[in-house]
């Protein structure tokens, strides 16, 4: 694969900044949010007014402790519009996440969000290792997600020419690439792994594709993951971050040059790491909830978001801006089989080590009595197809899960093609045990 690492000048000077610069501008900025948000937004004004802090308490970084949290919940009470902190008039875009129940969440955007938004994508397409005038493929979802549009912005931003795919009919997107001969695209990573089947398909050597850097956001996915697509694509597999809430893709962007974790772009959001259970703030290196304040956003400022995923923060190496570790589980995701904690990218680790398994996979649970169940299900690559090939890849999986996830699972491999397909987000765990109550 080609040496991607940046040249001199290709950054800009806030990603070679000094940790005392960064957090000078942190202050700064903070400052202002917080009085943004307060003076803006009646949601905030009450928040804070009710938790007996005032813009004014806010002296050092640290201080932000002092303020109180917000939550998804917080932006389902105020559907649609009730938490923006500009008249309706000056926001320019609204986007929203569909959300597995009830009413979506609505986040808004001025035309000044919109532009740091397309510079930070930018940004984190320079660090994937892309360039002014590569063509990039974004096989992310248009509309309401922030995915395909908030990639789009960022691309043509940096002066790339763009593909707007958007994701769906697999069988085009092999041909689109085959065709236009792209060099970066963005995707999720699972429905990556439909295109890739897609190049099966259709006959085509996927290395021999055009494509050098894919940038893979949206879900969690495992070093093991990124081993398997660069492997079959001879390409660079980057991890891109982010959230609606928050912004978008691009919050955090992994260094082509390292891949050691996402560089968070600092200068515009400002991270905290605490502890779920009590909301007390963790040191940097200590596992727990990411948290984010937005140092420079209008329409939408958000002020200690809990994001529910599971993270650490790293001191910075490629860039002076702190990483976070690549993210392997959210909260909500997490699978409590028998009183063990599971997340689905464990699965997906044990999956990938098996030489008879494809890289698709979901996972169901089910109630026998009083006893939770989890059938794992994933499929036979086409040489390891056969019954009896299937029923020792069955055991072998079944034996890795209990050997690193201390639990029995059941492990079902069906035949090549028979398990659920992404096309964007996959969908890792189904719940069928009976509901309580
Ligand atoms: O998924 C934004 C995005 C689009 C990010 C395209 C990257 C690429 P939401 O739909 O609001 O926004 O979902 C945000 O997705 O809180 C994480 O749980 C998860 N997530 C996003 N990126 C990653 C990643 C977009 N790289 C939620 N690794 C977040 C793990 C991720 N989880």
């Amino acid at each position: 694969m080609e040496d991607l690492s940046p040249k001199p000048g290709d950054l800009e000077p806030i990603e070679t900044a000094s940790r005392d610069e960064i957090s000078a501008l942190q202050l700064e900025r903070l400052k202002w949010s917080l009085r943004h948000a307060y003076e803006g937004s009646a949601f905030y004004r009450k928040r804070f007014d009710d938790h007996g802090v005032h813009p004014d308490d806010l002296h050092s970084l640290s201080d932000l402790s002092k303020f109180p949290f917000t939550v998804k919940t917080d932006l389902r009470d105020t559907y649609p519009f009730g938490m923006f902190a500009v008249p309706r008039e000056q926001l320019v875009r609204v986007h929203a996440s569909s959300g597995t129940t009830g009413k979506p969440t609505v986040v808004g955007y001025t035309q000044r969000d919109i532009d740091t938004w397309a510079d930070l994508v930018a940004r984190s397409i320079r660090a994937s290792g892309g360039r002014k005038g590569d063509i990039v493929h974004i096989a992310y979802g248009y509309g309401l997600f922030t995915g395909g549009l908030g990639a789009h912005y960022g691309a043509e931003r940096l002066g790339c020419t763009v593909v707007p795919v958007s994701g769906g009919m697999t069988e085009r997107q092999v041909t689109l690439i085959h065709d236009f001969k792209p060099r970066i695209i963005m995707v999720t990573p699972s429905y990556m792994l439909s295109i890739l089947d897609g190049f099966q398909r259709a006959g085509i050597d996927p290395r021999e594709s055009s494509l050098a850097v894919g940038i893979f956001g949206a879900e969690p996915w495992t070093n093991a993951m990124r081993g398997e697509i660069e492997q079959a694509f001879d390409m660079h597999a980057v991890d891109i971050y982010g959230l609606s809430e928050v912004m978008g893709p691009g919050v955090a962007n992994e260094c082509v040059e390292t891949k050691d974790g996402l560089h968070l772009w600092e200068d515009h959001f400002y991270p905290e790491i605490i502890n779920p259970e009590t909301g007390e703030v963790l040191p940097d290196g200590e596992m727990g909830e990411l948290v984010f304040t937005t140092l420079t956003k209008e329409g939408l400022p958000i002020i200690r978001y809990r994001t529910r995923d599971l993270t650490r923060l790293l001191p910075g190496t490629a860039r002076s801006m702190r990483r976070i570790e690549k993210i392997t589980g959210r909260s909500d995701d997490m699978i409590i089989l028998r009183g063990v904690n599971i997340f689905p990218t464990q699965v997906e680790e044990q999956i990938l080590k098996c030489a008879g398994l494809a890289p698709h996979f979901q996972i169901e649970l089910t109630r026998t009595g009083r006893m939770d169940d989890m059938t794992v299900h994933c499929e036979a690559t086409l040489n390891a197809a056969e019954e009896g090939a299937r029923v020792a890849s069955e055991r072998e999986l079944s034996h890795h899960i209990k050997s690193t996830l201390g639990v029995t699972a059941k492990v079902k491999v069906h035949i090549p093609g028979a398990a659920p397909r992404s096309e964007g987000k996959a969908r890792r765990v189904v719940d069928n045990r009976p509901k309580e109550g």
